[in-house]
């Protein structure tokens, strides 16, 4: 079960200047109505992430058991839309004490930075290690570069029989990883060519780690399908919560000013949903001098810290707040305390966590900044199912909104384009002196 409580949004919460009123809302029906339509015509090209909740995921569950049953560790190689919806499930359906009691060891290799390559390396037996290298394009630097080296290290370990080590994550047909495995014969799982990578966290990208873990797939595809079937039959704007979030931040955003859009789960197990949200808001939307900036914050820690801002600095804001109404264990505090602190007797960390959470909104009334909160009975797969498919649509239907492609990331890919020259790669050499143009350094300060 997932709740949207967006009274806090409304002008009749927080007045007209910065709240919303209901007639803006409604004055888009028209324009959701035929957004609705175009959406539902294009499920099997631009919009087939609305497609995967429906995949036959037998196989990828076959070779997750595969997994479990032959390597103690399993290291995930990828980067962005490859890594962030598999680090979000890992860490909300699992236990936090996954890699001390349960196997095989999860790990990421994202970066490039080499002290973190070094800690993975030292975690695990290379020889007892399944590595999944995920990316869509096959060529992606950071995830190219980290599979390299685990290359040469899996042949220096195993010779010839390297490949049972591996398993490939990528487009059906191009890039250099498809070709690799094609011609060296490792087990590999298709990518819908159709699919980017922040929208491909319910297909083999996310579904194959989640499943090596024993995370429940057919759950979050089975909570997927459920908030498929409602988005795709309800196209009334205060009906679909998709297209109630769009618009809702969309209204936030261009009428009222709200440039920002931060997310504040009050459920720690949440923390990098907010930063596959981040890249899924940013990277889609963010576009011709448009989009909302996704800001990350977590429930009770940043009360402590960016709350202040959020209430008295510049009125740009919008949050979600994220709570869960039950957590699977909890602690009470003693009834014999001093006098002092007395009150917090016989109270339970999670009533303390739902009380902070209902004490900030309600200073996010009074200082009239639009809020809203979406809140789930337990984190669960089904649930966790749910909130991405919600996500994902609310972002792609925000491309209506915005007059902006959701699905492609040019500016991404200038920067791809100046580092590939920079690596002297064949085709980029133009890019140089585009390059030494935009690279100067006239004003510095050494300090030492
Ligand atoms: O959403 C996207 O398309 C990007 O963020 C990619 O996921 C990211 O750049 C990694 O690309 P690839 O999967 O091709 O390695």
């Amino acid at each position: 079960m997932l709740k949207i409580d967006y009274t806090n949004v409304m002008a009749e919460a927080i007045g007209e200047k910065d709240g919303i009123l209901r007639q803006e809302i409604l004055s888009l029906r028209d324009f959701v109505s035929s957004a609705h339509k175009k959406i539902q015509k294009e499920r099997n090209r631009k919009f087939y992430f609305c497609q995967l909740p429906y995949q036959d995921i037998n196989p990828v569950k076959e070779y997750a058991n595969h997994i479990r049953e032959n390597f103690d560790y399993f290291v995930l190689i990828g980067i962005g839309g490859s890594s962030l919806g598999a680090k979000m499930l890992f860490e909300a359906l699992t236990q936090k004490d996954y890699n001390l009691k349960e196997h095989p060891k999860f790990f990421l290799l994202e970066n490039v930075d080499p002290e973190n390559f070094d800690y993975v390396i030292q975690q695990i037996d290379i020889k007892r290690t399944c590595f999944n290298v995920i990316t869509k394009s096959g060529s992606t630097v950071e995830t190219i570069a980290n599979f390299s080296i685990i290359l040469s290290m899996l042949k220096k370990e195993l010779g010839e029989s390297f490949k049972k080590n591996l398993v490939f994550t990528t487009d059906p047909k191009k890039g250099f990883l498809r070709k690799f495995g094609e011609e060296n014969g490792i087990k590999t799982f298709d990518i819908p060519p159709q699919v980017s990578g922040r929208f491909s966290v319910l297909s083999p990208v996310g579904m194959l780690p989640a499943s090596v873990v024993g995370i429940d797939v057919d759950g979050i595809l089975e909570g997927a399908r459920q908030m498929d079937k409602i988005t795709s039959v309800e196209e009334h704007i205060e009906s679909n919560p998709a297209y109630l979030l769009a618009t809702i931040h969309y209204l936030a955003n261009i009428r009222r000013n709200k440039s920002i859009s931060a997310m504040m789960p009050y459920v720690e197990r949440l923390s990098s949903f907010v930063d596959w949200y981040r890249q899924l808001w940013a990277e889609s939307l963010g576009k011709d001098g448009l989009g909302q900036t996704p800001v990350k914050s977590l429930g009770t820690i940043d009360q402590h810290s960016q709350i202040q801002l959020y209430l008295e600095g510049v009125r740009d804001k919008i949050i979600t707040f994220i709570a869960t109404e039950n957590f699977p264990v909890d602690f009470s505090i003693p009834d014999n305390l001093p006098k002092e602190i007395s009150y917090l007797s016989g109270q339970t960390l999670s009533q303390i966590l739902k009380k902070e959470l209902l004490g900030t909104k309600a200073a996010f009334v009074k200082n009239r900044i639009p809020n809203l909160t979406i809140t789930m009975d337990r984190v669960s797969p089904y649930n966790m199912g749910m909130l991405i498919y919600l996500y994902q649509l609310a972002t792609a239907f925000s491309g209506y909104l915005y007059r902006v492609n959701p699905f492609d990331q040019p500016a991404v890919e200038e920067g791809k384009s100046f580092m590939y020259a920079l690596m002297g790669r064949e085709g980029y050499q133009d890019k140089l002196e585009e390059f030494n143009e935009f690279n100067k350094e006239e004003y510095r300060l050494v300090i030492s």
